[in-house]
């Protein structure tokens, strides 16, 4: 069992290997290197993230672990190999991917995320649960970023490995990945185990920042201080570094993040024009709303009188209706 792993994880040292020289040294990885490039990837990073290329045949790591004798059924079990009904034949399920090895806390490989190259469905594929990688208990990138996260007392999460490395090229060291799925509360507790501050940096789409909620949620549940930080509508931070450049990433979007109560009193403004009454009452409802559920009485203080001093409305009234929805919540 315990050997098991121990082989799983060697294949995969191999294959990110294999899959990194073939990007790097050979005329298959050309036109995967030239996408990299293109989308502002340098060497040095292709390297420190040991960034490769999955080509499109179908035996590439079958027949590599198979020269050299090694189990395949194991390359099997951990999804990078898989089986054909008809003849049981294996088959390499990452083909024509640029392939991000995943690591575990002790920088070893476990798992791989693929992006097919250029256009293609799934964009994304990435290992499955396996007996060495389990999603919901990893973060990509924490065995390098944790050095600096520790330090800092500060992390900061995406949504995608794309936006990890970017954020990596602007200076951001301290940023890791969830791995395809919301953030789960095992990604909390090891991100609480090295920072207090947790800064979200999800995609400025609506999935993302209703993502961007509920990972709040469970990270405040385990404890950390939680920012949000928030790039143009419709960018992700990728997008926004190509677009602005590093500086402008780390002063503007990361240095100013917000809390996340403030981060929600800006998101229930947009589209909605203040002046108009109707829209200025929804709006002041909204907010009461999630004002009454903050757990502490100083903060929902706090931003009880903002609303009120804002809005040239009496406390006492807010206070009034914040009571009626704290009712209506019990
Ligand atoms: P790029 O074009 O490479 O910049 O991707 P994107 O910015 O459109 O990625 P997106 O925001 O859609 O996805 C962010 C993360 O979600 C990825 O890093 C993956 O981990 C995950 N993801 C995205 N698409 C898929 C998919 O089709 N399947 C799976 N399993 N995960 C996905
Ligand atoms: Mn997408
Ligand atoms: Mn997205
Ligand atoms: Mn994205
Ligand atoms: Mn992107």
């Amino acid at each position: 069992q315990k050997d098991e792993k121990k082989e799983m994880m060697v294949i995969h040292e191999l294959l990110s290997k294999l899959y990194h020289h073939l990007l790097m040294n050979t005329e298959h990885g050309k036109k995967a290197m030239d996408y990299l490039l293109n989308r502002g990837f340098t060497e040095d990073v292709i390297n420190r993230f040991q960034i490769g290329y999955a080509p499109p045949a179908w035996d590439t790591a079958v027949s590599f672990l198979t020269k050299r004798s090694m189990p395949v059924h194991l390359a099997e079990q951990s999804g990078l190999l898989a089986k054909r009904q008809f003849d049981g034949k294996y088959f390499d399920r990452f083909r024509n991917r640029i392939m991000f090895p995943i690591h575990d806390r002790n920088g070893t490989v476990i798992a791989f995320g693929g992006r097919v190259l250029g256009e293609g469905e799934p964009k994304y594929l990435n290992s499955p649960e396996t007996k060495i990688f389990q999603k919901g208990k990893n973060l990509y990138n924490l065995h390098a970023a944790r050095p600096e996260i520790r330090k800092a007392q500060h992390a900061v999460v995406f949504e995608g490995y794309v936006d990890a490395i970017a954020a990596f090229r602007a200076g951001v060291n301290n940023g890791v990945a969830t791995l395809g799925t919301s953030l789960t509360e095992e990604q909390a507790v090891i991100l609480k185990r090295n920072a207090q501050t947790v800064t979200i940096c999800y995609d400025s789409d609506r999935a993302g920042v209703e993502a961007a909620f509920r990972a709040s949620q469970i990270l405040q549940k385990a404890g950390c201080t939680v920012k949000i930080a928030q790039m143009p509508d419709g960018m992700d931070p990728d997008d926004y570094i190509r677009e602005y450049g590093s500086d402008k990433f780390v002063t503007d979007i990361i240095g100013a993040s917000m809390t996340v109560m403030g981060f929600k009193i800006r998101y229930y403004r947009r589209g909605k024009n203040l002046q108009d009454e109707g829209e200025r009452m929804l709006y002041i409802e909204e907010i009461i709303k999630e004002i009454s559920q903050l757990p502490k009485a100083v903060e929902r203080d706090h931003y009880l009188r903002q609303i009120a001093s804002e809005f040239n409305l009496s406390l006492d009234a807010l206070k009034q209706q914040h009571g009626q929805t704290q009712r209506q919540f019990q």
